[in-house]
């Protein structure tokens, strides 16, 4: 059990705790979610804190706000072992984890400056999700895990 003076991000009383993030993937958890603080969310960041299981783990906790399963699936592409928390009234009443869905669209941008989606068309950008990245529907190139954050379409 963690003692209450290890405890360094406060508890919540009503949202959602993302936890178990790898180290330093919190930031990039939070543009994947288009949370940026400008809608007034109250949202907590903990980086690198220690962790049995992951040694070092990051983890957002967002104030007011249920995410929805779908809207916590694509975080499987940068933090595949995330447990997701729905806080209310102080409780945690549903645990569950991220799960990687067959094809994300919307969020990501295809790198390849030719593809056919980045062309004043009105194509959206969509990928197949692979066990270690995404491959555009497009042009097949692809966006390994690591190179998620760098291509994140937060316009
Ligand atoms: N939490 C929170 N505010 C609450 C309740 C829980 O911020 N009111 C956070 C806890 O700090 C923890 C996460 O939500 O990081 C999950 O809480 P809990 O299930 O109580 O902790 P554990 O049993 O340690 O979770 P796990 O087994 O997933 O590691
Ligand atoms: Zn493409």
């Amino acid at each position: 059990m963690t003692e209450n003076h290890e405890l360094r991000v406060s508890k919540i009383q009503n949202g959602t705790v993302i936890d178990h993030v790898a180290g330093g993937q919190a930031l990039n958890v939070l543009a994947l979610l288009g949370i940026d603080g400008t809608r007034g969310e109250t949202v907590s960041v903990g980086m690198n804190v220690p962790s049995d299981r992951l040694g070092r783990k990051d983890i957002v906790k967002v104030e007011g706000r249920e995410l929805s399963q779908s809207e916590v699936d694509v975080l499987s592409l940068i933090a595949p072992a995330a447990s997701i928390n729905i806080v209310r009234d102080y409780e945690v009443v549903e645990k569950s984890r991220v799960v990687r869905p067959e094809t994300v669209s919307g969020i990501i941008s295809c790198p390849n400056t030719n593809c056919i989606s980045n062309a004043d068309e009105p194509i959206k950008a969509r990928f197949t999700v692979l066990s270690d990245g995404v491959r555009c529907d497009y042009c097949d190139t692809i966006v390994r895990e690591d190179e998620v954050a760098a291509n994140l379409d937060v316009s």
